[in-house]
C-alpha cells in the first residue's frame, strides 16, 4: 500500500516537475497558475495579467528580468476572462489552449501529427513543437518564432521565407496592457516581390522604411549594423530575404520591439546596474525618417532649416507651397530627359553620396552585372531614373536601378553607397539654355551696341571731333 502511495506520489511528482522543467508532454496539461521554464532559466512560459485587469494571456517571458518583460503572446486578442484556461496537447498533436475545458481559445497550426508530441521552451525564448523521437532542430512542426507579436529576439529571423510561405513580421501592441495589435507593423512586403527592404506602417500609410540591404546594413538603420554586441545577417531563403541577430556575448539581453505608443522600433538592452531597459537605438529616429517627408524626388536635410531640398536637375512641383515648407508636392525635372525626345545623344548621370537610397517598390535588379553594365542597362531603358550598386562589399557589385519618382531620400553620415541620378546631358543643357538667354537679352544687347558704335563712327567721322573718340570705336568695332 505505502509502495503505491509512494508510486503514485512519484508519478505525480515526476509529472508536475517536467511541468516545471521545460516541455509539455502528450498527455499533460498545464493550468492557469502553472509555467514552465526554459533549461537555464532564461525565459518562461504560462499564463499571466497585465496591470490590474483580470485578463489572463498565455505567452513568453523574461524569468530572469524583474521588470515584466512580455516578448511573445498566443492569444494576443482572445483573453481569458477566468483563471480557468489550460495548455494541453491535443489528440492530434497540436498545443491547444482551452477555457473551462472546453471551447479552443488558440492551438499551434503544425499540419504534421509526431508520434510522441512535446512542447519545449528554449533558452533562446523559442516555444517549439515536435516529434520527442527527433532531435533535429530542423525538424520543429511549430515554433513560436514563426509567429512574432511586437519583438525580436536574437536569433529569430525577420522577413519574408519564401519556401514556407511564412511572413514574419512585427505588430506593435494596442497598448501597453493590451498585446492586440492595432495598426501599426513591421515587415517586409510580400506585393512587393521582397526586396530586402522592411516598411513599417501605420494603418495604410508607410511610416518609416528601413532602405535596402547593400551587403553590410540598411542605408536608413545603420544602427541595425554589426557590432561588438551582436551579429548582423541578411541571408536569402528562396529568393527572398530574412534578418535575423545574434549575440556574440550572451552576457548582454537585448530586444527589439515595435512600440504603437511611441511609434518606434527600438532596439532595447538591460541594464543590470539599474535594472532597467535602456535605449540602444530607435527608428524613426528624426523627422527626416518619415517616410516621403519631401515628396518625390525630394532629399531630407536634417541640419538644415528648410530640411527639405529637391535633387540636382529637380526644381519644386509649386514653389509657393515648398516656400511655405510645404513639401509633400515634392519636386519635378527642370529640363525633360534627353531619352524621352528620342534623340540619339545620352543622358547624364550625377552622383550622390552619404543619402539613404530611395524606395525600391519600383526597381530591377540583378545580382551579376557591375555598374558600368549598371549604367548601360540604365540608359537603355527611358524609365531607368538612377541607378546603384545593390552591394557595396569588394568595391561594389551587382545592378539597382529605379523607376518612376525617387522617393524618401535623406542625407545620413554613413553610407558608403553612391547613387547616380540620370538628368539630361549636361552639353545639351547648357546649349538649350544659352540661346534662351541670348534671344532675349544678349542679342539685343549686343545689336543695340553695334547700332550705337556704327552711328557714333559715321557721326564722329562727320563732325571730325578728335581721333581718340574714332579709334576707340573702331578698336571696339
Ligand atoms: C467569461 O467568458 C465566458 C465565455 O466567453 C462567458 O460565458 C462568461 O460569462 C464570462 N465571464 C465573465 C465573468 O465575464
Ligand atoms: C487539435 O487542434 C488542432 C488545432 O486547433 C485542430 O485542428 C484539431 O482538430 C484538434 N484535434 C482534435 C482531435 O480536436
Ligand atoms: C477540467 O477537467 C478536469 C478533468 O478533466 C476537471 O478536474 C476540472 O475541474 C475541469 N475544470 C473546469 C474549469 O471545468
Ligand atoms: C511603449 O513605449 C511607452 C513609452 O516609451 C511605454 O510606456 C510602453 O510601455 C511601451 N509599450 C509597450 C507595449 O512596450
Ligand atoms: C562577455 O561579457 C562579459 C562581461 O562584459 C565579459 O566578462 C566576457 O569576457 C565576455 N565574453 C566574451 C566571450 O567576449
Ligand atoms: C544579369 O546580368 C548578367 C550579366 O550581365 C546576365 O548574364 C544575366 O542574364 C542577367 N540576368 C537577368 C535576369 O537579366
Ligand atoms: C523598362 O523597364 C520597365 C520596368 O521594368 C519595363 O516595363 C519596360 O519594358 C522596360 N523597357 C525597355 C525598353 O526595356
Amino acid at each position: 500500500m505505502a509502495f503505491f502511495i509512494a508510486l503514485i506520489l512519484s508519478l505525480f511528482l515526476f509529472q508536475t516537475v517536467s511541468v516545471a522543467e521545460n516541455s509539455i508532454g502528450p498527455f499533460q496539461s498545464i493550468n492557469d497558475g502553472t509555467t514552465i521554464v526554459s533549461k537555464d532559466g532564461v525565459f518562461e512560459f504560462g499564463f499571466f495579467s497585465l496591470g490590474n485587469s483580470k485578463n489572463r494571456y498565455v505567452g513568453i517571458w523574461y524569468k530572469k528580468i524583474p521588470v515584466q518583460t512580455v516578448v511573445w503572446v498566443a492569444n494576443r486578442c482572445k483573453p481569458i476572462n477566468d483563471s480557468s484556461g489550460s495548455l494541453t496537447i491535443n489528440s492530434t498533436g497540436n498545443l491547444v489552449l482551452l477555457h473551462q475545458n472546453k471551447s479552443i481559445v488558440w492551438s499551434t497550426s503544425s499540419s504534421k501529427q509526431a508520434k510522441k508530441p512535446i512542447v519545449q521552451l528554449l533558452d533562446s525564448g523559442n516555444l517549439v513543437l515536435r516529434d520527442e523521437e527527433d532531435r533535429s532542430s530542423q525538424a520543429y512542426l511549430w515554433q513560436s518564432f514563426d509567429y512574432p507579436s511586437d519583438t525580436l529576439l536574437p536569433e529569430m529571423e525577420f522577413g519574408w521565407d519564401s519556401r514556407r510561405g511564412l511572413n514574419r513580421k512585427l505588430s506593435a501592441w494596442k497598448k501597453w496592457d493590451d498585446p492586440c495589435p492595432e495598426d501599426f507593423s513591421f515587415g517586409v512586403e510580400v506585393e512587393h516581390d521582397s526586396y530586402p527592404e522592411a516598411y513599417m506602417r501605420k494603418g495604410t500609410a508607410t511610416y518609416y522604411r528601413s532602405g535596402p540591404w547593400n551587403g553590410i546594413g540598411v542605408s536608413g538603420a545603420p544602427d541595425l549594423r554589426a557590432n561588438h554586441a551582436f551579429d548582423s545577417h541578411y541571408f536569402y531563403v528562396g529568393n527572398s530575404v530574412n534578418y535575423r541577430y545574434n549575440l556574440k556575448n550572451n552576457s548582454v539581453t537585448t530586444i527589439i520591439v515595435l512600440n504603437q505608443t511611441n511609434r518606434l522600433f527600438q532596439h532595447l538592452l538591460w541594464m543590470e546596474g539599474d535594472q532597467s531597459w535602456s535605449v540602444y537605438a530607435s527608428s524613426p529616429r528624426d523627422y527626416c525618417d518619415k517616410y516621403g517627408i519631401c515628396g518625390a524626388n525630394g532629399n531630407c536635410v536634417i541640419s538644415e532649416t528648410a530640411v527639405c531640398q529637391c535633387l540636382e536637375g529637380f526644381k519644386p512641383k509649386s514653389r509657393v507651397k515648398w516656400d511655405l515648407r510645404d513639401w509633400s508636392e515634392g519636386c519635378i525635372r527642370e529640363n525633360p530627359l534627353n531619352c524621352q525626345d528620342g534623340h540619339k545623344v545620352e543622358d547624364d548621370f550625377v552622383k550622390l553620396d552619404g543619402i539613404k537610397m530611395p524606395d525600391t517598390r519600383n526597381r530591377w535588379f540583378n545580382d551579376s552585372m557591375n555598374l558600368k553594365e549598371c549604367r548601360i542597362k540604365c540608359l537603355n531603358n527611358c524609365s531607368c531614373v538612377a541607378y546603384s550598386n545593390r552591394d557595396i562589399r569588394e568595391e561594389g557589385k551587382g545592378c539597382l536601378i529605379w523607376f518612376g519618382d525617387l522617393m524618401d531620400i535623406r542625407q545620413i553620415s554613413e553610407s558608403g553607397q553612391e547613387l547616380y541620378i540620370r538628368i539630361p546631358p549636361l552639353e545639351l543643357g547648357i546649349a538649350n539654355a544659352a540661346p534662351k538667354l541670348g534671344a532675349r537679352i544678349f542679342i539685343p544687347l549686343l545689336g543695340s551696341l553695334f547700332g550705337a558704335l556704327l552711328v557714333c563712327y559715321y557721326f564722329c567721322k562727320k563732325a571730325s571731333k578728335g581721333n581718340l573718340v574714332r579709334t576707340l570705336a573702331l578698336i571696339i568695332l
